[in-house]
Formats: structure tokens, C-alpha cells, sequence
């Protein structure tokens, strides 16, 4: 399907033509003169429509106490956005059941499905700050289309479809995901043929993105813009699989949630620093709304919706104990990768030992909250180790004897402090160790046996009494130049 040329893959007048009404509403989204009178008129046209958003207005849901008896007032009750998204909702299933001659009864897991995306993409929405967040949920409505396309036009291959994502297994991690399965039974997916469905209703461009993105994986955090809406719905797309909202694999018998969407779920629960707790409060509003739509398009059912639940919860319940250490974990790599780039970025030739170790101390304090540290780098033209130490409050100069015998002939007694004490020791002792030339099993030494040993810098625990039990890591640089200190000489942090 390459270029200019590319092979339609659907019939054109097999598809369902949406009720002017629905034109109309999604009209709207492109800005185009309409306003807020043409779709009561139309709604007055169409009594099955009016009578249904009619009913929406007067559910118990929307808990208004005198009933709602026009379009013009349930529009001002529900606002102009909410009675579109009812509308569109309403037409589109209505315009895809009249294809449907079997499996009728599995087509409302397909429904269910795209009614929870189109619901959890708005409240996503709201939360992450978008300006029309019903923008979002009718993108969440229409997302998959593509399948039902595929199912009324290749029904047998569709099947088979279903039939293999069975197969490949619940929460399987080998198996093929299941837009892999859809291209190697049809030669394309449904975001192909939703594609061609939104060309086809001359849907907006913003819409028509949703249709063919709408499985891109999410590297970043979603920014309140139109132009994300794919992002948006792929976010609220995982949520309804991973928590089996419905299926949009509608003749699929088992739980169908490939482990792929378990680590999307985890990644973008990072990304917007969603707890746990943040995603159950948006499920149990989704399945408020869910219901609400649910009753009014008429299949819901309040027991199957919860069994639904309770399956998907038990495969969340694992997501959620490794959240908490995996965002914890990216935190501190974050920190740690921030100083030591900061770190290398300040570290450049002519700097003086002291100051080369400071910048050291800063980086290796960003890096881990230390509150004691201590840097030597060794002067091999002084004979001496230079550095400094910082106690919390002020930097030290600190400088120790760099030939064994006399380093070793220092004591304990002569250090500033007890953590610039044991660094001596563990100096003495790194000293010794590589004057043997012996590998051992300390990292620091491996990294630079056969090497200069030029710096080293020792990192006390926070509060450390200078224990060597409270030592946290040695960083070794490269500075091989002597006093020449070289850009991104850094070798090592443990
Ligand atoms: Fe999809
Ligand atoms: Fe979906």
C-alpha cells in the first residue's frame, strides 16, 4: 500500500454511511460555521436520536430532579460537547449494528470496549489539562472502527483472527501481538482499514491520526495538544485492556491482554507520575460513565461488567507492586545520570585538583544526598594525593603522602575528621592492593589494574560516623595527563 498508488483495501459501498446529524456533530471538531441550533434542528428530524439523548439527559447518572423534556434543555443541562459525543455514540452504533447479521450478541464487547476508551480518553483528558477534552472521547470512540470494517467485509479472516490471539494465550509474552496476527492472516490491520473508513466519511485530520496512530508506543509524557489525541487514546486504550473493558477481538472466548500492554501501562503510568491509586480512582469513574452510555445504547449488564473487572485486576495487582520500586529506581537513575553529566560537563583541562575534586563532591552529593565526601586525585608530580572534603556545611583541603611507607605512616589521628580517616585507610589500602599489581574483586581496582590509578573518591553514607560498612561507592577518573585534566575522562561510578 506504497504512495499514491496504494491498493484499496476496503469496499467503498459495503461501508456504512453515518446519519447526517453524526456529519454534522463531528463537523464541528474542524471548526466549520455550525452552531449549536443546526444540531437541535437536526435532532428534531431524527426522533429515534432525539429520544435517546433525551433519555441520556434524564438518567439518574446526570441527577437532575426535573425532567428534561426538550434537545434545546438537555443541551443547556449537559453541555453542547457531551450531547455530540451522545450523538455520535448513538449513530455509530446504530449505523454498524445494521451490518452485523451475526454475532450480534459479541458485538457490545466491541462497543463496551470503545465506549471505555472513548470515556477514559476524556477524563484523561481533563486530568492532563486538554482544552475540548471531548475531543478525546469521540477519538476514543472511533479508534477501532478498523476491526468492524474488517469483520463486515472479511468476516471468515477475522474469525481466524480471533481464533489465534485465543490461541497465543492469556498474558502471554511469546505469543505475536495481536496487530502481528491481523496483518499475517489479512495482509493489513485494522488501522489500515480504519484509515480508509475515515477518508471515506471525510473525518477530520485530527480524527483520522487516531484511526492509523492510535498504536504507536508513548515515549513521553502526553502534552495537552490536538495533535497528541493518538497518544491520549493509546494511554486510555491500555487501560481498558489491560482492566478487560470490553473486547475490541469481539468473537475472542478468553481474557485477551497481551503482556506488551502491561509494560505500556507501567511506562505510562511513569511518565505522568500516576499512582496506583490515581488509576483505580479513573477506572471506577470510567465505569460510572461506561454504565451510563451502557443502559442508554441498552446492553449493559452490571454483573458481567464487574466479573470483567475482578479478572483484569488480578493481572493489575502485580503491575502495581512493581510501580512503586520501578519509579523509584527511574528517579534515581535520573539523578544520578544528571550529576555525573553535569559533572563530566564542568570537568575540563586546567582545572586545579581542588577545584576538579569540588565539582566531584557537588556531583557525587546531587547524585546520592550525601552529606560527608571526601575526593583525592592523585598528583604524581607532587608525590602527593589532593583533594578535598566536604562535612556538610564547607569544603577542606585535604592532602596525603602518595609513597606507601609514608601513607601508611600516617595516622588516623592526623585526618580532619573521621570520614577523611577512613578514606585514608581505604587509600592505603587501594594503594598496597595496586602496588602488587593484584586484580581483585573490588570493581574499582578491576577498572583501573593495568591502568594509571590516578583518582579516587570515597562516599560516606548520609550522617556516616566513617564506618567502612557506611561507604558508599569510589569513582575513579582517568587523569592521565598528570595536572592536565581531560574532558570525559570520567571511567566509572560504583
Ligand atoms: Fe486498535
Ligand atoms: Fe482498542
Amino acid at each position: 500500500m506504497a504512495g499514491g498508488t496504494r491498493k484499496r483495501i476496503v469496499v467503498m459501498d459495503k461501508l456504512p454511511t453515518l446519519p447526517s446529524v453524526a456529519i454534522e456533530a463531528i463537523r464541528l471538531m474542524e471548526g466549520e460555521q455550525s452552531s449549536f441550533e443546526s444540531i437541535a434542528d437536526l435532532l428534531r428530524n431524527d426522533q429515534v436520536l432525539a429520544g435517546r439523548v433525551l433519555h441520556y439527559a434524564n438518567s439518574a447518572h446526570v441527577g437532575t430532579r426535573s425532567k428534561v423534556t426538550s434537545i434545546s434543555q438537555a443541551i443547556s443541562l449537559l453541555g453542547f460537547n457531551a450531547v455530540r459525543s451522545i450523538i455520535l455514540s448513538v449513530s455509530i452504533f446504530d449505523c454498524f449494528s445494521g451490518k452485523f447479521t451475526h454475532h450480534r450478541d459479541k458485538l457490545l464487547n466491541f462497543w463496551l470496549h470503545s465506549i471505555g476508551v472513548a470515556v477514559t480518553s476524556e477524563i484523561l483528558a481533563q486530568r492532563l489539562g486538554f482544552q475540548v477534552p471531548e475531543e478525546a472521547h469521540i477519538a476514543g470512540l472511533i479508534h477501532d472502527l478498523g476491526k468492524l470494517v474488517n469483520y463486515i467485509q472479511y468476516p471468515a479472516e477475522f474469525e481466524r483472527i480471533c481464533e489465534e490471539i485465543d490461541q497465543s494465550g492469556v498474558f502471554s509474552v511469546q505469543g505475536n501481538i495481536p496487530l502481528e496476527i491481523e496483518k499475517s492472516v489479512l495482509g493489513f490491520s485494522h488501522i489500515d482499514s480504519g484509515q480508509e473508513l475515515a477518508d471515506c466519511w471525510r473525518l477530520p485530520e485530527s480524527l483520522s491520526r487516531v484511526m492509523w496512530l492510535h498504536h504507536q508506543p508513548v515515549y513521553e509524557t502526553i502534552l495537552p495538544d490536538v495533535a497528541n489525541l493518538p497518544s491520549i487514546v493509546r494511554f486510555a486504550d491500555v487501560l481498558c485492556v489491560t482492566h478487560n473493558i470490553g473486547s475490541s477481538y469481539f468473537l475472542c472466548t478468553g481474557v485477551s491482554c497481551h503482556e506488551h500492554f502491561h509494560f505500556a501501562l507501567e511506562n505510562l503510568m511513569l511518565y505522568h507520575q500516576f499512582t496506583p491509586a490515581d488509576i483505580s480512582a479513573i477506572m471506577t469513574e470510567v465505569a460510572e460513565k461506561v454504565g451510563s452510555v451502557g443502559r442508554i445504547l441498552g446492553f449493559w449488564d452490571e454483573d458481567v461488567y464487574r466479573r470483567q473487572i475482578s479478572v483484569a485486576n488480578v493481572s493489575l495487582g502485580s503491575i502495581s507492586m512493581n510501580l512503586e520500586q520501578n519509579n523509584r529506581q527511574l528517579q534515581e537513575t535520573n539523578r544520578v545520570c544528571g550529576a555525573t553529566c553535569d559533572m563530566v560537563r564542568k570537568l575540563r583541562p586546567g582545572l586545579t585538583l581542588p577545584a576538579a575534586s569540588r565539582i566531584i563532591l557537588e556531583a557525587v552529593q546531587k547524585a546520592f544526598g550525601i552529606k560527608h565526601c571526601l575526593c583525592m586525585i592523585r598528583d604524581d608530580r607532587r608525590h602527593m594525593y589532593i583533594g578535598q572534603y566536604f562535612d556538610g556545611k564547607r569544603f577542606m583541603d585535604i592532602e596525603a603522602p602518595i609513597q606507601l611507607l609514608e601513607l601508611q605512616a600516617v595516622s588516623r589521628e592526623a585526618a580532619p575528621c573521621e570520614i577523611a580517616s577512613e578514606a585514608l585507610e581505604r587509600l592505603k589500602k587501594s594503594t598496597f592492593e595496586l602496588s602488587k599489581g593484584a586484580v581483585l574483586e573490588s570493581g574499582v581496582i578491576d577498572m583501573v589494574a593495568g591502568s594509571q590509578f590516578l583518582a579516587t573518591f570515597f562516599v560516606a553514607d548520609r550522617g556516616s560516623s566513617g564506618s567502612e560498612e557506611r561507604i558508599l561507592g569510589e569513582l575513579v577518573a582517568d587523569f592521565s595527563n598528570h595536572l592536565e585534566l581531560r574532558e570525559g575522562s570520567l571511567i566509572g561510578l560504583r
